[in-house]
């Protein structure tokens, strides 16, 4: 049997096992003022950990993942090893990806953007994720306004892989880029037609069909009939229709072939092509100019997107309300496009400019006070609100004998909650009966407890259960045979019914950066 096709790396194998940390919102850090209901979400920390700690409750939910993720450019490790540095980097994507998918809506779409560094490794690592026919697009984005002419040849543009999860739901859903002026100087009205400004296209087709092949006598009394190797668009009644309406064009004199007219005002724009010129979507220096604007020049963030590409991407991909989420959030460009555009939105960032940028550029968007980027187009003038998150620590920690042990920073609710997400359960506690804090599937609880578990307690509980009901306990320990006691109770010892599942004391799975790589300065191009 052949061997399949596949990408190979070093460390390919091995699995990362993530643990599902709780994310506890910093309410000083959250601006809800004017939107007190607002679900948005900006989330500090390493987004393996807090898309991990998303995973259960956004499974299916977003319609369109965006995310720029360090390019991988020779500065990204501190041991540089061209092998085993592009197997790191494959190595970490790959468990992000995985949830990433996860997280999306059937209608959904993923965008990735990346240069000729990793773009191959991405590409193929995807369709092995996703499959080939989920691939849509590669968008190649015309970054640059002129060439570095320190380079052998120098890169223009950077690539947007476009993947969706379902690609026939996807044509439906996606929308298409209105036209731009330049496009709508093609429209004219040379025949004063009331319908206003039109464009004309051909009203022949490949091929010869007998019943399409009739003559037509032109407004000048010429008779034609199709070129050669081709014939009308449409049957003739179809034809007489269309002259009838007066949306056919035979030329200034009247003798010419038709031609079928499209108006203007009855166009639903174009469809999008893998074309994204920085004419029409911005380039890095514009992204610049949109940062230095918001921090000034000493704060400005590195390596930017500008908001015109990230506006069309989220344009293409979603309508007011759905969620658009960005892992990797950089200087907030997604959150704040998606803001003014009235999407919902989760952002993650784990460096500290989750604090010093992302925070402080939404509340200057929600202040009303960025006027950049895509504001005037989007007519935004402020309002809505986000909250900030940070993950919760790990909950298993080693004490001084080196035993696993919980957590002391997490008091019985915070222990309860992160169980349920271990568990696949809702935390969501009954408000009279104690052992019903989480629920599962099919009338089934969880129950946590740091208590020694006696068989008066379970005796208990288990008096008060209704038939058909099933309860998971988990305590720190309990009387000894207690777990044959009945069959529909479950008991368990944390820690270590956990200490298998998952790699406790792990604060971040980070892409390790120590030189995020800086776009050189260009010159301004006199485009
Ligand atoms: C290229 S930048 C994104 C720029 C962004 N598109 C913008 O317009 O500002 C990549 C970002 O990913 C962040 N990052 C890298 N590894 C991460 C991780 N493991 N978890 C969360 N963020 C990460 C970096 O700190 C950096 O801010």
């Amino acid at each position: 049997m052949a061997n399949k096709l596949e990408l190979t790396w070093v460390g390919k194998d091995e699995s990362i096992r993530i643990e599902p940390r709780l994310l506890i919102e910093r309410p000083e850090q959250s601006n809800t003022a004017a939107d007190p209901d607002t679900e948005n979400m900006l989330i500090h920390g390493d987004n393996l950990l807090a898309l991990k700690a998303l995973e259960s409750k956004y499974a299916g939910q977003v319609k369109c993942i965006y995310i720029d993720p360090p390019y991988n450019t020779g500065s990204a490790f501190e041991h540089y090893d061209d092998n085993l540095e592009h197997s790191q980097w494959l190595n970490l994507m790959r468990p992000r990806l995985e949830i990433l998918w996860k997280l999306l809506r059937e209608e959904g779409s993923l965008w990735i953007s990346i240069d000729d560094d990793e773009q191959a490794y991405m590409k193929v690592l995807c369709d092995e994720l996703f499959g080939r026919s989920s691939f849509i697009a590669s968008v190649i984005w015309q970054k640059r306004t002129s060439p570095d002419m320190r380079a052998i040849i120098s890169d223009g543009h950077d690539y947007i892989l476009v993947y969706a999860k379902n690609r026939d739901i996807f044509k439906e859903v996606r929308n298409k880029l209105p036209l731009t002026d330049e496009q709508a100087t093609n429209y004219k009205n040379p025949d004063n037609d009331p319908r206003g400004p039109w464009a004309s296209s051909d009203f022949t087709a490949q091929g010869w069909r007998p019943n399409q092949m009739y003559t037509i006598v032109t407004p000048s009394g010429n008779k034609v009939l199709p070129p050669e190797g081709r014939c009308w668009r449409h049957l003739e009644d179809v034809f007489q229709q269309l002259l009838k309406e007066g949306r056919l064009w035979f030329g200034a004199d009247g003798s010419g072939v038709p031609r079928k007219k499209t108006y203007l005002s009855e166009s639903e724009g174009i469809a999008p092509w893998t074309w994204w010129t920085n004419k029409e979507v911005g380039h890095n220096q514009e992204a610049k100019k949109e940062i230095i604007a918001l921090f000034g020049a000493l704060n400005a963030f590195d390596t930017p997107k500008p908001e015109r590409l990230i506006e069309r991407i989220i344009h293409i991909a979603t309508n007011p309300g759905d969620l658009v989420l960005d892992s990797f959030l950089g200087s907030g460009t997604t959150a704040a496009v998606a803001h003014k555009m009235g999407r919902r939105y989760i952002g993650i960032e784990m460096g500290n400019h989750a604090y010093t940028h992302c925070k402080v550029r939404l509340d200057k968007v929600i202040a009303g006070e960025d006027d950049g980027g895509v504001t005037k187009s989007n007519g935004w003038q402020g309002g809505g609100g986000y909250r900030f998150y940070e993950l919760a620590p790990s909950l298993i920690n080693e004490d001084s004998f080196g035993e696993a042990v919980i957590n002391p920073d997490y008091d019985s609710n915070m222990l309860a909650a992160a169980m349920a997400l271990h568990e696949g359960f809702t935390y969501q506690p009954d408000s009279t009966v104690f052992w019903k804090q989480s629920v599962g599937n099919e009338s089934s609880y969880l129950y946590v407890t740091t208590r020694h578990l006696t068989s008066a307690l379970l005796d208990s509980i288990k008096d008060s259960m209704e038939d058909g009901e099933y309860l998971i306990i988990a305590c720190r320990s309990y009387d000894a045979g207690l777990e044959k006691a009945y069959g529909n109770i479950t008991i368990k010892k944390i820690p270590q019914m956990l200490l298998s599942r998952c790699e406790f004391g792990r604060e971040n799975y980070n892409l390790n950066i120590v030189h995020p790589p800086v776009y050189d300065e260009e010159v301004e191009s006199d485009e």
